[in-house]
């Protein structure tokens, strides 16, 4: 099968879906109380894909060469029997395995519900978790989740699942003068030697609610310095032409951890992901201002042919490298918000 390629020659591997705009926690740089209040306006039911939609779409996406699917929100796992979605979507078959390969699937998560749903979800096929926890000291995590949830609480999630058998990223977005200096430390050394692999986040201007400022930031390098001069860190090459983060090994065999740079080191260059927001928009970038709506085609009674068609003619026309464009003035666009497009 010939790759589709966008305009810049990069060819579509990665499809994340949200499958809700709500969420448990309220934290300060992504759902901020003050807007994501009790009169806010989240996504009704009925406009949701549903489960069967959501699966007929990832379907059409994995004919077109998607062979990871990632499962992001708001909280993906406040929405009810997300496992049962997990299950419908690892039926898929990728195009063009004569084995009958699989979708990889991939969820992202506040980890909050993980107690509960990391062996239902294991069950259903889910294959790889990344469980976002940006401090281990409880009074900072809890003033950055707003909703006085306990790190413990979210720590016992990553327990529950790696002893489902999930292998465990932890993301942790960084900053400055919140989680920054010794607090990169204590996340580190709690993690060291677990297995599980710890990523840092520059943060980023997603949305238009979360008052980012550039000084705000705390880049890679100053980041990987910092862990770097406690426990000394060696580059640790790549495993994907698309991944988001690089990777950094411990000296001392204790694990590796990884530094997503999307500020100081924009990775548009390899960008091969797509964006579902849980209404059916079709988002070509993180920062996309408008999507292409996909739910009325779906509810309107389009052929399996017909919707591929759509998909590739969006990307096809693709453009998007804002994170390489990225100025003061594009920081204040309207962008779509973290908590609807899932990251
Ligand atoms: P892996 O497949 O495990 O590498 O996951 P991932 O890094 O692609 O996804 P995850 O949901 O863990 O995202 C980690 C961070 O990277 C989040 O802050 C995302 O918002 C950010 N991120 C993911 N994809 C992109 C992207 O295409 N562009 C930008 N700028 N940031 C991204
Ligand atoms: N900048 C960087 N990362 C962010 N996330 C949420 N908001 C931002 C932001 N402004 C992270 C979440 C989660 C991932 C999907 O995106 O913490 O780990
Ligand atoms: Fe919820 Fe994740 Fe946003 Fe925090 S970063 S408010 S956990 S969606
Ligand atoms: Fe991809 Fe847009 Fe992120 Fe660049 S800014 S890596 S194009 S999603």
């Amino acid at each position: 099968m010939e790759p589709l390629l966008d305009r810049l020659g990069r060819p579509l591997e990665t499809l994340r879906i949200s499958i809700t705009d709500r969420c448990n926690f309220r934290c300060v740089y992504c759902m901020p109380k003050e807007v994501f209040g009790r009169d806010y306006a989240f996504l009704e039911r009925t406009a949701l894909l549903s489960f069967e939609e959501i699966a007929r779409t990832a379907r059409l996406f994995a004919q077109l060469g998607v062979t990871t699917v990632r499962i992001t929100g708001g909280e993906p796992l406040v929405r009810r029997n997300v496992e049962r979605l997990i299950a419908q979507l690892k039926e898929i078959r990728l195009a063009g395995s004569a084995g009958g390969r699989g979708l990889e699937l991939a969820l992202t998560t506040n980890g909050a519900l993980l107690p509960k749903l990391a062996q239902p979800l294991k069950d259903a096929g889910l294959d790889r978790i990344t469980v976002s926890l940006d401090s281990v000291d409880d009074a900072t995590f809890r003033s950055l989740n707003d909703v006085d949830f306990s790190v413990e609480r979210v720590l016992d999630g990553i327990d529950a699942a790696a002893e489902a058998g999930l292998p465990v990223k932890v993301n942790a977005v960084v900053k400055r003068g919140v989680n920054d200096g010794e607090q990169l430390v204590q996340i580190a050394e709690r993690f060291r030697g677990t297995g599980h692999v710890l990523r840092f986040i520059e943060y980023m201007d997603v949305g238009h609610t979360n008052g980012w400022r550039l000084d705000d930031v705390v880049s890679a390098d100053e980041i990987v310095k910092t862990i770097g001069a406690r426990w000394p860190l060696e580059p640790a090459g790549t495993h994907r032409p698309d991944e988001t983060a690089k990777r950094w090994r411990y000296a001392d065999g204790a694990g590796e951890i990884g530094v997503i740079a999307s500020v100081t080191q924009p990775f548009c260059g390899g960008c091969s992901r797509a964006r579902l927001s849980a209404e059916g928009k079709l988002y070509t970038c993180l920062f996309g201002v408008k999507g292409h709506d996909l739910r009325g085609p779906l509810r309107l009674g389009a052929s399996d042919e017909e919707l591929a068609e759509l998909l590739r003619s969006v990307w096809g026309r693709r453009t998007d490298r804002y994170s390489e464009l990225r100025t003061a003035e594009t920081a204040t666009l309207p962008k779509v918000e973290m908590s609807y497009i899932g990251g």
